[in-house]
Parts: C-alpha cells; structure tokens; sequence
C-alpha cells in the first residue's frame, strides 16, 4: 500500500515539499492549507505533472483534516515566513498559535504519525508542536540542520571547487545567527576543509551559513527561501519512510544528550522507520560546548516566549 504524506501550509515551502514528494516517489500526498482554492489549484497542477514525471503518487488538495486522516508523515509548514528586517524570533507570537492547531487536529486524524516541523522559528515551534500533541520524542523533529547543512556543504564545494556531493559536514544546534557549524570535522571526500582553506576563507563560510536564511529573504523581499527547505522536509521523510537509517541533523528532543536536557535542538540523528533511531552523541571542543551553549541560550528565551 502506498505510504500517505500530509503536508500543512501550502505556501512556497508546502507546495514545494509536495512537489519533492511527488517526485521522489514517496507515495500520495495531502496539501492541506486554511485559504480556500490555494491547496487545490496547487495539488490539481502538481497532480497533472505526472504523466511528464511518470510518478505514482497522487496528491489532492483540501482545507480539512479529515483528508489527512491515516497519514504516515505530517509536514507542518504553515505560518508566517520573514520578510527583510525580519528575525525568525519575530515570527514566534503568530506561529505559534498556528502551529499548536495544526500539530493538534494533525495528530488527531493521524495518531501514528511521524511529524516534521518546519514553520520558524523551528526549534521552539517543534518543540510547541510536541507538548501540544503529546507524541513520543522519537515521531516528532524540525527540520533545519539539513537545510543549514546543505548551505555550509554548497559553500564548501564552491570554494574548494568540487562536487557538493563530496562535502561532508554539519551543523548543529539552533537555526538562526548561533548555530553551528562544525568546522573541525567539515571534510571533503575525508580531507579536512582546514587542510584546504584558508582560516579567513571558513570563517567567511561559517559566517555566510549562519546567514543564509536573510541572505535569500533579502533578494527576495517578499518571503524566504522554499526550494532547499522542501527538499530537506522531504529528505527526511523519505529516510523514515523507507527506513534507511541515513544519519541527518535534526532538531531533536534532548534529554541529556550533548549535555542538554529540555530542548529541541539540532544534532546529529539516525532516522528509519522507528522515526530518530538514535541520536549520534559525540564529545565537542571546549569552543563548541560554549557556542552549543549559546543556542541552548536562545532556544530557552523563545520557549519562553511561546508560554507553552
Ligand atoms: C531559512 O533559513 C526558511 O528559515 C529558513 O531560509
């Protein structure tokens, strides 16, 4: 039987998501959005691509839950995004709210689910989502050290002029100005990026990952970016719908790990069937517990914020 996707909030980020998933064969797909008319004009032409894509999902656009009812994967994507001069916090007091209706109807009509946040700012959104469905830690993350990830790997490849394929690394930790980009075990094809550039040049990138997000809302003025934040939502659908214990870095419910307990942040994780299989603790530098601290700073201010 094929698997069932729900996607909420069909904005640039839903409705590319949903493309992806499409796509990438992972099965039907649900976009689910409050405005009339936009989930189903949007499903009904993603749904006609197939003949030119030949994939075997469908996708069916709606504005109720009971549509969703029975999903595999839910994708929370609803919310405001940034517009220039704009930080994620910024977006906390109205996003929450949505997010908390979302996740609760979500889970209602799809009680097994595995749940993806990905409306800013994340890590507490998640977090919201979390308290207010009650699901157990290992069926609910936010997406984002993906995204952050796939930044700090393109920069990498750019620079040193390969494959982005070829670069590994990760960034851990909050998604905004203090997350974390591991510098020490960035590699290319297993040599490390130190051996291959310049101390100012990492620092540039480091600083470039750590803004991307603005970066794009800048150029665009009207919203931030959709197409790699899709794509990393269904990343990490897949690697649970297909059970393939790829190891991503997710924002994640801590308690202990990294010395963190009580948040969600983003770490390194295995995802398969069982939705975060584990969490892949390992010892950080001095520098890096103080940086991680730093995150787990902002996180808690924003959770506060919330009043959940
Ligand atoms: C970004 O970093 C959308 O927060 C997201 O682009």
């Amino acid at each position: 039987m094929k698997k069932k996707i729900t996607i909420i909030g069909a904005g640039n980020v839903g409705a590319t998501a949903a493309h992806w998933a499409l796509v990438r064969k992972l099965g039907n797909v649900v976009l689910l959005d409050v405005m009339e008319g936009i989930p189903q004009g949007k499903a009904l032409d993603l749904w006609q691509s197939g003949p030119l894509d030949s994939f075997p999902g469908t996708i069916t656009g709606s504005n109720d839950y009971a549509d969703s009812a029975g999903s595999d994967v839910v994708i929370i994507s609803a919310g405001l995004a940034r517009k220039p001069g704009m930080s994620r916090d910024d977006l906390l007091a109205k996003n929450v709210a949505i997010v908390k209706s979302c996740a609760e109807q979500a889970v209602k009509h799809s009680p097994d689910c595995f749940m993806i946040v990905v409306t800013n700012p994340i890590d507490a959104m998640v977090h919201t989502a979390f308290k207010a469905t009650g699901l157990d830690k290992s069926r609910i993350i936010g997406m984002a050290g993906v995204l952050d990830s796939a930044r700090y790997r393109t920069f990498i490849a750019d620079a040193v002029g390969v494959a982005p394929s070829d670069v590994n690394a990760l960034v851990m930790g909050i998604h905004g100005d203090l997350m974390l980009p591991l510098v020490r075990l960035a590699n290319v094809g297993g040599v490390p990026i130190a051996d291959l550039l310049s101390e100012e040049r990492i620092a540039e990138i480091v600083h470039r990952t750590q803004t991307g997000g603005i970066e794009i809302v800048n150029h665009l003025k009207t919203g931030s970016a959709f197409y790699t934040p899709g794509l990393a939502a269904v990343e990490m659908a897949e690697a649970v719908l297909t059970d393939s214990k790829r190891v991503m870095p997710c924002a994640t419910y801590l308690e202990g790990e990294f010395g963190i307990s009580g948040y969600f942040l983003g770490v390194p994780i295995v995802l398969g069937e069982n939705g975060v299989e584990r969490i892949l603790e390992f010892e950080l530098t001095e520098e890096e517990k103080t940086a991680l601290a730093g995150s787990v700073k902002a996180v808690s201010k924003q959770m506060e914020a919330t009043g959940m």
